[in-house]
């Protein structure tokens, strides 16, 4: 398959393209990768999951509080630079959603529907602004069940925590890949088997397995399917 030269063709107005699977099927990179290639906007819906647990871990808020619900309500969640930088109420906090004590909270947050509601129409209100590629785990069902093109991205367990293990030892962080699989099945678990709006495969989404595929191979057949139609 030719790869796609940068920036080849805007989409027309208004375009979605919703990406949904597990942690560490390449969903973000992948996204970012696409989002820059197509020239549309980049929606990180973890990342809005991961400011709120920010908010209620500084105010000491339980995920299901009326409080943390009232926060959220006024807060301000934002994206700059295309999604690389997120602010919460205009704090730069794209270093602190990603620190294990914000790992370790957010899948209680993201259970929570009142705070799901309030994010979700965040997202659809970012989606209406102009086209856009959007990846979390319900994108493709309930933020946007009409979006025009809908992926699944999947790998198989061991092949996500090699991915992990290596996150983590760039980061100097000393574990195993027998403890990252066990975190990312119990991720899994929590992801798939939680009341509302659990992670699964839209009917109508193209399942890519990237197991074997590297980072550029998943862009491609997603930019492909997205010009050939
Ligand atoms: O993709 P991530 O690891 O940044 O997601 C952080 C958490 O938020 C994870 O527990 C799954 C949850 N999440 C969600 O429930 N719905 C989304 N659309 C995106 C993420």
């Amino acid at each position: 398959m030719n790869a796609p030269t940068m920036h080849t063709e805007r989409m027309a107005n208004n375009k979605k393209i919703a990406i949904d699977g597990p942690a560490g099927s390449g969903k973000s990179t992948v996204a970012r990768r696409v989002a820059e290639k197509l020239g549309c906007l980049y929606l990180d819906s973890g990342a809005m999951y991961r400011a709120v647990t920010v908010l209620a871990i500084r105010h000491e808020l339980p995920a299901g509080s009326p409080k943390l619900l009232s926060r959220v309500q006024k807060c301000r969640i934002e994206f700059a630079d295309n999604g690389k930088i997120v602010l919460l109420d205009s704090e730069d906090v794209t270093t602190c959603i990603r620190t294990p004590a914000v790992n370790k909270r957010v899948a209680d947050v993201a259970k929570i529907p009142e705070i799901r509601q309030e994010i979700v129409k965040h997202q659809q209100r970012i989606g209406a602004a102009g086209s856009i590629v959007a990846e979390g785990r319900d994108l493709t069902t309930i933020v946007f069940p009409d979006a025009d093109f809908k992926f699944y991205l999947d790998a198989s367990v061991t092949e996500r925590a090699r991915r992990r293990l290596a996150e983590l030892r760039s980061q100097n962080v000393q574990t195993t890949l027998a403890e990252v699989e066990a975190g990312i099945r119990t991720r899994d678990e929590k992801d798939i088997s939680r009341e509302h709006s659990p992670l699964r495969e839209a009917e109508d989404a193209i399942v890519v397995d990237t197991t074997h595929k590297t980072i550029d191979e998943v862009v491609d057949v997603i930019v492909a399917q997205v010009q050939a139609r």
